[in-house]
């Protein structure tokens, strides 16, 4: 789909690369499109017709926009302007590119490109996040100068990198977990103190983010909780965003039921027992304030031991510092999980925060098995391994 943005030139040169690599690509041009790139080098590049009317008499009779819409691999929307952002995001389809993409079961790819201000403004933001949490995937925008002269975030990604993209989604392997739902926690919590202070941890939510990514790679439907982090939401996953414990855990109620779920926030065990609405303030030569301490509900425990909708498998991991294995079998048995990938955070260790992990996994009374220091990415793709081969041969 080519959306009306100067970016659309662009195109041509995206279409002759996609046919060097044997990709047939079929093309569908917004009205504004038609004005900035012409259909007739469109449909030569593509060797084939150019769709842009929805109500083609002749079109519909050849080809209903439904069939239209599932016959590709893959969609991809380039440019995808602010305007056709907006209508994915409402389910508008008012011509034939948004009601393609309405009507698609296929993987949606996108490449924005707009004004940085446009793409700045909270109702992109807000409509880009609704898109992602849709299983859409987001390419860009890039970083540099754009067409009306401002510099900022808004220029479509370059089309080798959108050729690289398309390439990766259309050889990307076997789905082994289509058709089951898996939830992820990940990052750390942050416990109010009062308005202004909390408790947290070091956990920078890299592997629990790296998890939900390659279980929705694997083909899963992946709800992702995760507390404050830095880092973006992964691609083609539903991310809530939560701050405590206790909507950590009212959130991992609410995606339930699932058929996975994995356990790697750094929960806080316990919050400020009660929180003041007022910031505390520091009373000049009195004692300092003594914070009583509540204890937060275990979510993988609460998994784990649910009544009703316990997940088929549950993992969990154990950060330790004294005898790793021995400790996460303990742990294992406590909270009543499946698995647990132990780790060790001793002192000199970088596993909080860090992009590597060395993982103990302990699938039952077997052996455990010791991974050797891996990257965070590895760790998660090596799990989903695991998992996917468990669900192919029944439970282990
Ligand atoms: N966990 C959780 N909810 C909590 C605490 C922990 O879901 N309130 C999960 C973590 O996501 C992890 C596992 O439990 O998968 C173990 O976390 P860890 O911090 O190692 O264990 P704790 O229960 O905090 O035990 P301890 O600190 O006493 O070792």
């Amino acid at each position: 789909m080519i959306g009306g943005g100067i970016a659309a030139y662009k195109c041509l040169d995206l279409i002759r690369r996609l046919d060097e690599h044997g990709v047939a690509v079929r093309c569908v041009l917004t009205a504004a499109a038609k004005e900035l790139v012409s259909p007739l080098a469109v449909a030569a590049l593509s060797h084939g017709k150019v769709f842009d009317e929805l109500f083609s008499l002749t079109d519909e009779a050849e080809m209903g926009h439904i069939r239209l819409s599932r016959e590709a691999d893959l969609v991809v929307v380039a440019p995808a302007t602010a305007d056709l952002l907006a209508k994915m995001a409402n389910g508008l389809a008012d011509d034939l590119a948004s009601t393609l993409l309405l009507a698609t079961d296929k993987p949606v790819l996108v490449a924005p490109a707009m004004n940085p201000r446009m793409w700045a403004h909270p109702a992109t933001r807000r409509n880009v996040e609704r898109l992602r949490a849709d299983g859409v995937t987001i390419l860009g925008p890039a970083a540099g100068d754009t067409a009306c002269g401002e510099v900022g975030t808004g220029r479509m990604v370059e089309p080798t990198e959108l050729v690289e993209a398309i390439l990766a989604r259309l050889r990307a392997g076997p789905r082994p977990l289509a058709g089951l739902r898996a939830l992820v926690t990940s990052g750390p919590t942050h416990e109010p103190i009062d308005p202004v202070r909390f408790i947290a941890n070091r956990s920078s939510g890299r592997q629990g983010h790296a998890i939900a990514a390659a279980l929705a790679r694997a083909g899963a439907e992946v709800t992702l909780v995760s507390g404050p982090v830095t880092i973006p939401d992964p691609e083609g996953v539903r991310t809530v965003h939560v701050e405590t414990a206790r909507e950590m855990a009212e959130a991992c109620l609410a995606a339930l039921p699932v058929d996975i779920a994995v356990c790697a926030a750094a929960v806080a065990d316990w919050r400020p027992e009660e929180v003041p609405a007022h910031k505390i303030k520091k009373m000049p030569g009195g004692p300092p304030p003594t914070l009583r301490l509540a204890e937060n509900p275990d979510i993988l425990a609460t998994l784990a031991r649910h009544p009703t909708a316990r997940p088929r498998l549950v993992v969990g991991f154990a950060a330790e510092t004294g005898d790793l294995e021995t400790e996460a079998r303990a742990k294992m048995a406590k909270k009543g999980c499946d698995w647990i990938l132990a780790n060790d955070v001793s002192e000199g260790t970088t596993v909080f925060g860090g992009a590597r992990n060395r993982i103990l996994l302990i699938t039952g009374d077997g052996p455990a098995e010791a991974w050797p220091e891996l990257a965070k990415e590895e760790v998660a793709r090596r799990l989903v391994e695991r998992i996917a081969a468990m669900f192919a041969g029944g439970r282990s």
